[in-house]
């Protein structure tokens, strides 16, 4: 574990720990405010995301950033950052020997943020964050308490593009989250 931003951004660079280091363009780290109370953790990198070094900047990050827009939630204010920092092929879902590897990089990223909420995109984050037993469709816009964090799980922005009653379930759950944190701020 490293106690500063800088150490722990270089030990990633040229990371080989697991297998997706091969077909990457870029490590996407993670973005936004470092002391940010709301952090939010996706899945890994997409095409645009492994082009430009940064998450959610393609099409899931543009549904993302309208439901951010519409609860006034400013995205720069927020932390961003993904399980996997390497573009799975094909956009497939990180494999757990991949996800196990790059774990320890977001648990740095979670020590540093000392976020008080973690908003959960979608079964990927939810597992590897909470535990293999949870599962998105039950969990989704349920808080979980764990060591002073509050946790929500709500659907990946990806499954918000398939199935619009999802984006209703999405952005009430980002209700829920605003909510929480103006209830932390005034305690
Ligand atoms: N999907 C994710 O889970 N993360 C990204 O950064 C982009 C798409
Ligand atoms: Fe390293 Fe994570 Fe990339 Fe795997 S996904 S090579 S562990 S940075």
């Amino acid at each position: 574990m490293f106690d500063n931003w800088e150490e722990l951004e270089n030990s990633l660079k040229e990371c080989k720990r697991c297998k997706l280091c091969t077909n990457r363009t870029n490590i996407v780290f993670g973005t936004g405010n470092k002391q940010a109370s709301i952090m939010f953790i996706g899945e890994g990198p997409g095409a645009d995301e492994d082009l430009q070094g940064e998450p959610f900047v393609g099409k899931a990050g543009k549904l993302m950033n309208m439901a951010f827009d519409a609860l006034a939630i400013n995205r720069k204010e927020v932390y961003i950052a993904n399980i996997v920092k390497c573009r799975p092929p094909g956009n497939r879902n990180p494999e757990q020997d991949e996800a196990t590897a790059c774990l320890d990089y977001l648990r740095n990223q979670v020590i540093l943020v000392k976020p008080k909420i973690i908003v959960l995109l979608g079964s990927v984050a939810l597992k590897n964050i909470l535990g293999q037993e949870y599962g998105i469709t039950a969990s989704r816009g349920k808080w979980i308490e764990k060591r002073g964090i509050w946790y929500m799980p709500t659907w990946h922005p990806a499954a918000l593009l398939r199935d619009e009653t999802k984006k209703i379930d999405f952005i009430k759950d980002l209700k829920l989250v605003i909510e929480k944190y103006k209830q932390i701020l005034n305690n």
